[in-house]
């Protein structure tokens, strides 16, 4: 079988880079490990910045996304027993997020490569990438091979293309965190209008939503964490006890449908290219989820990677895919920052001293205080527009 441009994963990345290509006539082959149902099962991000959205509906992908998506103007600071509400509409005039799942995005995506006949292998094993400085190829499932003018590694975190690449060609640079975040899904309407982010003596919380019947929320927990230590009852009591610290307030509890524990890290591999093999998404880089920038930032390096691949095929020139990576780096650069500032900001750390509660506790009434300080909060939020990075 041959392709031009063979990606490897079927996720966000992946399936949207397939899609993108298409439009411009550029024809792609996805290779997926897992079921069409698996992937559009998983459970994982749920935050959408303008620029994503934008991306999503230019490639008519976009219409169940503005049905069903739930924009908005706003999120909530909790701590220290009261609230506090980070305006976009006054701080990033015209911006805004959309909540809406990645599992549908994906679902979104799959249907309409199919619609369009687009190739999309599912439940492939055993897949690897060779010849990366010549004549690529991808040999998978028992002895099938797909040669292509260039592969695109779009297969996430544990992944096999990064892998692939000869340890002393890239640079990595990683932060562990000493907590995960166990995630649920509820079947219960939201309990309050926004996302409430608050730190609390007890750890971090956050409650998000899915729809007008299903709430999202994540708990930090000890890195340790098996789903089985946390039954309904202890995961209502937790959040409860870390969302309800201010008069007013509400949580509303319901079946809980899905639960699951995620590590929190910060990864960045440089370059984010090997020879015709390029990453793109968590298969290149990773961010605690605390920013909600991992889904963004995998949408705006294959936005990157198709106009350099588009340029490449119609002019034959090269400059575009030999900027890929720098073009890619500085937005991802910005990410991890503002990733890893909101984790340290609004979590607890067993080795924190009395010191370190109080720093945290001054930038978040600094935050909060001041138009200055909430507006760096809300540009990264919303997400810096492409170009500008
Ligand atoms: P993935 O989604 O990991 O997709 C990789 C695909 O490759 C998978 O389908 C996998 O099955 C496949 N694959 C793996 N190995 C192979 C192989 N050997 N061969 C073939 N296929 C393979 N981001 C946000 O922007 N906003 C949020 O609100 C947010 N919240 C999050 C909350 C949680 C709890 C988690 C876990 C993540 C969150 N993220 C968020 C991050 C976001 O989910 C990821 O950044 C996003 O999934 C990256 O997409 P991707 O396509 O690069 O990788
Ligand atoms: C969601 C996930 C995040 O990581 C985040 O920061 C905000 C919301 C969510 O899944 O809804």
């Amino acid at each position: 079988m041959r392709t031009q441009v063979g990606i490897v994963g079927g996720g966000p990345a992946g399936l949207l880079l397939s899609h993108l290509l298409a439009l411009r006539g550029i024809d792609s082959v996805v290779l997926e490990l897992r079921s069409r149902e698996y992937c559009e099962r998983r459970v994982r991000a749920g935050v959408l910045e303008q620029g994503t959205v934008d991306v999503l509906t230019a490639a008519g992908v976009g219409e169940r996304l503005r049905r069903e998506g739930l924009p908005h103007d706003g999120i909530e600071l909790r701590y220290g027993g009261g609230t506090h509400r980070i305006a976009f509409e006054k701080l990033v005039p015209g911006r805004n997020i959309t909540v809406y799942g990645q599992q549908e995005v994906v679902k979104d995506l799959i249907e309409a490569r199919l619609a369009a006949e687009g190739k999309i292998h599912f439940e492939v094993d055993d897949v690897r990438v060779h010849d990366l400085d010549g004549s690529p190829y991808i040999t998978y499932g028992d002895g099938q091979r797909l040669d292509c003018d260039v592969i695109a590694g779009c297969d996430g975190f544990h992944g096999v293309t990064r892998a692939s690449i000869p340890e002393d060609a890239l640079t990595t640079f990683q932060r562990d965190y000493p907590f995960a975040w166990l995630g649920v899904l509820a079947r219960v309407p939201p309990s309050a209008e926004e996302l409430i982010y608050a730190r609390t003596p007890k750890g971090f919380a956050l409650h998000s939503m899915r729809s007008p019947e299903v709430s999202r929320f994540y708990l930090q927990v000890p890195t340790d964490t098996r789903e089985e230590d946390w039954p309904d009852e202890r995961i209502w009591a937790e959040l409860k006890e870390r969302l309800s610290t201010v008069p007013g307030f509400t949580l509303h509890t319901g079946p809980i449908l899905e639960k699951s524990v995620t590590p929190m890290r910060s990864f960045v591999t440089e370059p984010m290219r090997h020879g015709k093999l390029f990453l793109a998404g968590d298969a290149a880089h990773i961010v605690p989820p605390t920013g909600a920038k991992g889904l963004n930032l995998a949408v705006a390096d294959v936005t990157v990677l198709t106009d350099a691949l588009a340029h490449w095929y119609a002019t034959g020139e090269t400059g575009l895919l030999d900027s890929y990576s720098a073009t890619c780096l500085r937005r991802v650069w910005r990410a991890q920052h503002f990733s890893w500032w909101m984790t340290h900001l609004l979590h607890t750390f067993d080795d924190e001293d009395a010191y370190g509660e109080r720093l945290q506790t001054s930038y978040l009434d600094y935050v909060t205080s001041s138009e200055a300080a909430a507006t760096t909060l809300a540009e990264n939020y919303v997400g810096m527009a492409l170009g500008r990075l």
